[in-house]
């Protein structure tokens, strides 16, 4: 659904500016802090991870409304560092992590999942009695990863965290105070994510002094944006799975959750101009006075980023009638430059402003520097 913040603002404001430009409208932002913060098992931390939006101002926003943040870089570090978090409001899980970033997220004194036998080695030697937690690849038999792109984040084909055989390896399991898991990205099956969380459990009562459990992100948007994420239903299930894992502990154990796509993904908004429409075999081409570095997903995911497109005209006006098979190309020479694959959208004219939808989490973030165009402006409304 189109915000309909965005008409006005087009209205008001993008008449006059020839750029691309990123616009979030900051209620639906808050919306789903609250959505989060409304989970009631009491010991709960939502810490929203920066790689799918490090803009400072949309820090600012899920700051004021009690998320904390998790980080996988020195600069995203940085970043939430300027915007006022510190301590145990910032998580670092990465992979492969460098000596020398061991020793700095140690001295950050921040929470750390550590992903590899040899990082745990190194972090126990090099401070003794300092707690870790691990990322742990609970992809068994028992639970395989959905098919498709799940396998790459879980499961044995996927490179990332400790194998449960590694994990059972451990040998001071008192000095792990975490245990992670990321299942994937876009899930809106809450069983898909209890069936894992509840492994996780089970493998962390060999853990006699864990801090806290964190079942990391994944939570998706729906393409067609009538079936949302079902908040109610899955925060009564983790309450109660953490409330019996709490109990069987004698003490309450920390709730951490990191969401990325789903805290900014609806807000967002990318604003173009049509600059060209072409013809071939009956799909239209709309070009725009933007280029897919500049709105990456598609160029990164091609099979996996829905967008929604709206066409406005120059008086801000929405179109709707006679819709045809779209392709939306980017205005540099890249044959790959699309911003969407495929959309049903009217007869486009030039200049008529191009939105496309889902675009607060994984795009701006995603900017680079290849082909040659500027970072578009990121405005929050
Ligand atoms: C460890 C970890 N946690 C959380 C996230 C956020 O995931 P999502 O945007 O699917 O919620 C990611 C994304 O890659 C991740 O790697």
């Amino acid at each position: 659904m189109l915000s309909e913040k965005i008409p006005e603002w087009i209205k008001a404001e993008a008449l006059q500016s020839e750029e691309p430009v990123y616009v979030y409208d900051k209620d639906k932002i808050i919306q789903i802090c609250n959505n989060f913060k409304n989970i009631t098992y009491p010991d709960t931390a939502v810490h929203f991870a920066t790689m799918a939006n490090c803009n400072s101002e949309f820090l600012k926003i899920i700051k004021n409304h009690g998320l904390n943040v998790f980080v996988n870089s020195q600069l995203h570090l940085d970043e939430v560092k300027s915007a006022g978090f510190s301590g145990k409001q910032i998580i670092f899980t990465a992979s492969s992590i460098s000596r020398e970033m061991m020793h700095k997220v140690h001295d950050e004194n921040i929470y750390v999942n550590l992903d590899s036998l040899s990082q745990l080695d190194y972090w126990f030697e090099n401070f003794p009695g300092k707690p870790a937690g691990i990322r742990c690849n609970i992809g068994n038999k028992a639970f395989t990863p959905k098919s498709g792109r799940a396998g790459i984040f879980i499961g044995e084909n996927s490179r990332l965290g400790l194998s449960i055989e590694e994990i059972k390896s451990i040998k001071n399991k008192k000095l792990i105070n975490g245990l992670h898991i990321y299942i994937g990205t876009d899930i809106t099956d809450i069983d898909y994510f209890l069936g894992y969380y509840r492994i996780l459990l089970e493998l962390a009562k060999d853990f006699p002094d864990l801090e806290y459990i964190d079942f990391g992100g994944g939570f998706g948007i729906d393409d067609t944006g009538k079936q949302n994420f079902d908040f109610e239903v899955y925060g009564k299930s983790v309450t109660k799975l953490m409330t019996d894992f709490s109990e069987t502990k004698g003490r309450m154990v920390k709730l951490i959750i990191e969401p990325g796509r789903i805290l900014g993904g609806q807000s967002g908004y990318f604003i173009c101009h049509t600059t060209d429409v072409k013809f071939r075999s009956n799909i239209q081409f709309i070009g725009v006075n933007a280029c897919s570095a500049q709105f990456p997903r598609p160029l990164l995911y091609p099979d996996d980023s829905f967008h929604p497109v709206w066409i406005l005209d120059k008086n801000g006006l929405i179109k709707n009638e006679n819709k045809i098979r779209t392709k939306i190309n980017g205005c540099s020479t890249y044959s790959r430059d699309f911003l969407s694959h495929d959309a049903l959208l009217p007869k486009a004219g030039i200049g008529d402003f191009i939105i496309l939808g889902n675009a607060g989490a994984y795009c701006a973030s995603m900017y680079t520097t290849f082909l040659g165009f500027e970072k578009p402006k990121e405005i929050f409304i």
